[in-house]
């Protein structure tokens, strides 16, 4: 990993260099739309830049969702999209940005995150499918790409139901 590897809160400033990361890692941009749109719109928007001599090249993003059961309704956080720049991938930069996160959602007191994603990545940080837990997604996906994660111990407990995304999510 680069030894000049920053992670930090994003700034103001960041906005459009974070579309450009998030443009580039998925070769498309519904993924860079869907941070500008839930910018502002959410909270929390738990949003962290990965900075290499002073350039940024990484992103990730954690916001809120809901999990509906019969008995009722309670929030959680869900990670996602999160992106590294093509040219500085598997040099460890993803991952630290997701031990950051997770440190970081952990202090603000968010006890169980949700992941839409590779398999074969997140499980090292924790991550295990959810949908044989009872926390299936709202989006039809096979079980092994939702996944969740209980930071606090017991904040997760037995409780179960359908975890759903901002709206936004919808379009992406
Ligand atoms: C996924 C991503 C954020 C990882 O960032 P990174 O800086 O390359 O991550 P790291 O260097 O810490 O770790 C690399 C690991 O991620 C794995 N990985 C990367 N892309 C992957 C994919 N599409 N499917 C499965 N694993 C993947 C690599 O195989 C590597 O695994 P290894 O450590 O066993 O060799 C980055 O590849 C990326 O931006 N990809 C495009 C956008 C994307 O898919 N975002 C995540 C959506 S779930």
């Amino acid at each position: 990993m680069s030894a000049n590897l920053i992670i930090r809160p994003e700034m103001e400033v960041d906005a459009p260099v974070i579309y450009h990361v998030n443009e580039a890692a998925f070769g498309r941009a519904q993924e860079a739309e869907l941070v500008d749109a839930l910018r502002g719109a959410v909270t929390p928007f738990l949003s962290l830049a990965a900075e290499v001599d002073g350039q940024v090249v990484g992103h990730i993003l954690f916001t809120p969702v809901t999990v509906k059961s019969e008995t009722g309704s309670w929030q959680a956080v869900a990670l996602g999209p999160m992106g590294v720049l093509p040219a500085f991938q598997n040099q460890g930069i993803g991952s630290a940005l997701v031990q950051e996160g997770l440190a970081a959602c952990r202090a603000a007191g968010y006890g169980v995150i949700f992941v839409l994603g590779h398999p074969q990545f997140y499980p090292r940080f924790g991550f295990a499918p959810a949908p044989p837990r009872g926390l299936p997604c709202e989006f039809a996906v096979p079980d092994d790409v939702f996944m969740v994660v209980e930071l606090i111990p017991g904040a997760l407990g037995e409780r179960k139901g359908v975890v759903y995304y901002h709206p936004a999510f919808r379009g992406v």
